[in-house]
């Protein structure tokens, strides 16, 4: 059996939820294995998001945001930069860092979003599944 990975994304609501929406009103094709919260801005993503993702079964975790100078709450993006660059470097400790990945997204690159969520699809199957993914008792 082939493995499928779980793979969560957040995407901001102004630029890269769009353009997840532009994806799919224009067919463009990408893996269904990706489930998507829309959160307001990529700032509002915390490392505890991140580390609550993998801890209950997501094989990665894709933020996406506004393109630089495009937040609409001015800074917003740049600081998801500094928290995700930080995350990934705690993780790297773990050797979780691959599993995390950062994109901007504006509302009319549907076609990049899809291309994004299969490359990322790609490198999360090429990894294999989270090994730190909770072991449920009694399930
Ligand atoms: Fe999109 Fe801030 S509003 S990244």
């Amino acid at each position: 059996m082939t493995f499928e990975p779980n793979i969560l994304s957040f995407c901001c609501n102004w630029c890269s939820y769009a353009g997840a929406d532009l994806a799919g009103v224009s067919r463009f094709q990408y893996p269904p294995n990706i489930r998507i919260i829309r959160v307001m801005c990529s700032g509002r993503i915390e490392p505890a998001f991140i580390l609550e993702a993998l801890k209950n079964g997501a094989d990665g975790v894709l933020v996406t945001g506004c393109h630089i100078g495009d937040c609409h709450y001015i800074e917003g993006n740049k600081n998801a930069e500094i928290r995700i660059n930080n995350t990934k470097k705690a993780l790297e400790k773990l050797g979780l860092d691959k599993r995390l990945r950062l994109e901007w997204v504006s509302a009319s690159e549907g076609a990049r979003f899809a291309e994004v969520v299969r490359d990322f699809t790609e490198e999360i199957k090429k990894l294999g599944q989270n090994p730190v993914k909770e072991v449920k008792i009694n399930e």
